[in-house]
């Protein structure tokens, strides 16, 4: 039986690549590049169970503080996270947050901080097949404040900036390639983004980005900074456990605001509903 090539499903009905369904995932999804971190995310939950491992796309659902949620590992760079994503957004899903790790731009952000995007500079080469250049990267404000209310309440080290995404990590970030090829155009880009006041280097969250904002999805984008381009150093392992926590606790606190949101019939999360909300709660005591 010869099956649709326009809409690929298996025989069984799944989506091509990450092998689910739709309704098979909750609208909150985390989405580390490594398909080894997504049990990782899940030894944080309440409860979870592997769903699905299809070509290194591997997807845990359950939740955490009572809220329903999924991880999904992306590979690394915009072709695969596009296909994740594409087929997350036909399962179901609409909010993303990107968990992944980061070489840092500036001298004062220290192995192991975390990096909350605001905005992606589109170095990438997949989301520019989706739409021109001008079409701007960036963070859903909603899920960006979630994370810095998330690092906040577990008190870590954060900051709050602008990305550079490549799907290239070694030329495309500057860094010789085999035997030191390195053209021109990739020569010292890490320097010349850094004096723009770019934070870091990473390989997905423009395409995460671009694609959310042209389907109206929402998404933000939290990363570890294991290499630090500007002293040198690298250290693999540097605030994997952090980034862990505080993507999970804004998932939390997202499904917190939505449901608030949601009950009032509000359209937008604004300070005004949150405030209202808080001295609400602080009229009916503890
Ligand atoms: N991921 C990247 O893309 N670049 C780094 O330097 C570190 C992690």
């Amino acid at each position: 039986m010869s099956m649709s090539a326009r809409e690929p499903l298996t025989k069984e009905g799944l989506l091509y690549h990450i092998h689910l369904k739709p309704g098979d995932v909750p609208r909150y999804i985390l989405l580390p590049g490594d398909p080894g971190r997504v049990p990782l995310i899940a030894r944080f939950w309440d409860e979870s169970r592997l769903v699905a491992e299809h070509r290194g796309f591997v997807t845990y659902v359950g939740r955490y503080r009572g809220v329903s949620l999924a991880a999904t590992s992306t590979g690394i760079g915009g072709p695969s996270t596009a296909i994740v994503l594409e087929e997350l957004l036909r399962a179901g899903a609409d909010t993303f947050i990107r968990v992944g790790t980061t070489g840092a731009l500036q001298n004062y952000i220290k192995l192991g901080d975390l990096i909350i995007s605001s905005a992606a500079v589109r170095l990438d080469g997949t989301s520019k097949i989706y739409v021109d250049p001008e079409y701007p990267a960036v963070a859903s404000y909603d899920v960006l404040l979630a994370l810095v209310e998330a690092a906040e309440t577990l008190g870590v080290r954060y900051h709050v900036g602008i990305t550079a995404s490549n799907d290239s990590f070694y030329v495309g970030q500057g860094r010789p390639g085999y035997r030191g090829y390195l053209p021109d155009r990739w020569r010292g880009i890490e320097r010349k983004l850094g004096e723009l006041n770019v934070l870091n280097f990473e390989m997905e969250a423009s395409t995460i980005f671009t694609l959310s904002s042209i389907y109206g999805a929402r998404a933000g984008t939290l990363c570890a900074a294991i290499a630090n381009r500007v002293t040198d150093e690298f250290d693999p392992g540097a605030g994997l456990v952090d980034l862990v926590r505080v993507a999970n606790e804004a998932v939390r606190i997202l499904y917190e605001w939505d449901s608030l949101r949601e009950s009032r019939k509000k359209k937008y999360l604004s300070m005004r509903l949150l405030l209202e909300a808080a001295r609400e709660s602080g009229e009916r005591g503890p």
